[in-house]
């Protein structure tokens, strides 16, 4: 297993994984992946196995933070433990940067995503209303040190 980062040459894979991953409504679209990519403050990574890509990770860096901005992996490979490699990469890489916490949002439709947060020691710390179009969200945290 492979985790590394995206470029612009991978733009037409993360479209493909948000079509298969995500509604309408809540897909990133090229344009934000394109963002996403060249900014400084920000970094997509894909995940593959054997050349086959299996999922991806969007993080955004803040002060003492990193911030899941998307995960995802592709329907037919779930519950092999992919999700749970991409959240240790991503925990890993804020220690190596001497940060405190990793955080995000998930929709409080969202069960599955709950479940698996949680069991990565993720704490729920508030909901926020009306923080995705027509629903509230609960804020995650996982401290570091
Ligand atoms: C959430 C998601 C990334 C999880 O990925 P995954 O590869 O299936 O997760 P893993 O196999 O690594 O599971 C890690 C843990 O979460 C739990 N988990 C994952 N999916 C679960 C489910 N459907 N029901 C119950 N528990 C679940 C597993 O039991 C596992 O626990 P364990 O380590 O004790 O066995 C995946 O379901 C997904 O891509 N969903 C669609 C996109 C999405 O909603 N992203 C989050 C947006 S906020």
């Amino acid at each position: 297993m492979l985790i590394k980062r995206a470029d612009i040459k991978d733009l037409s894979v993360l479209i493909k994984i948000e079509e298969s991953c995500f509604t309408p409504l809540e897909r990133f679209s090229r344009d934000i992946y394109l963002e996403y990519i060249l900014s400084p403050y920000s970094e997509v990574f894909l995940e593959c196995e054997e050349n086959k890509v299996i999922g991806s990770l969007v993080l955004l860096k803040f002060e003492d933070c990193l911030y899941i901005a998307s995960i995802a992996v592709l329907p037919e490979f779930r519950m092999k433990g992919y999700g749970k490699k991409l959240i240790q990469f991503c925990e890993e890489g804020s220690k190596k940067l001497g940060l405190s916490r990793v955080e995000l949002h998930v929709k409080i439709s969202n069960k599955i995503a709950i479940l698996f947060y949680e069991k990565m020691g993720y704490k729920r710390v508030c909901v926020e209303e009306n923080y995705y179009i027509n629903e509230d969200a609960y804020r995650y945290v996982k401290f570091l040190r």
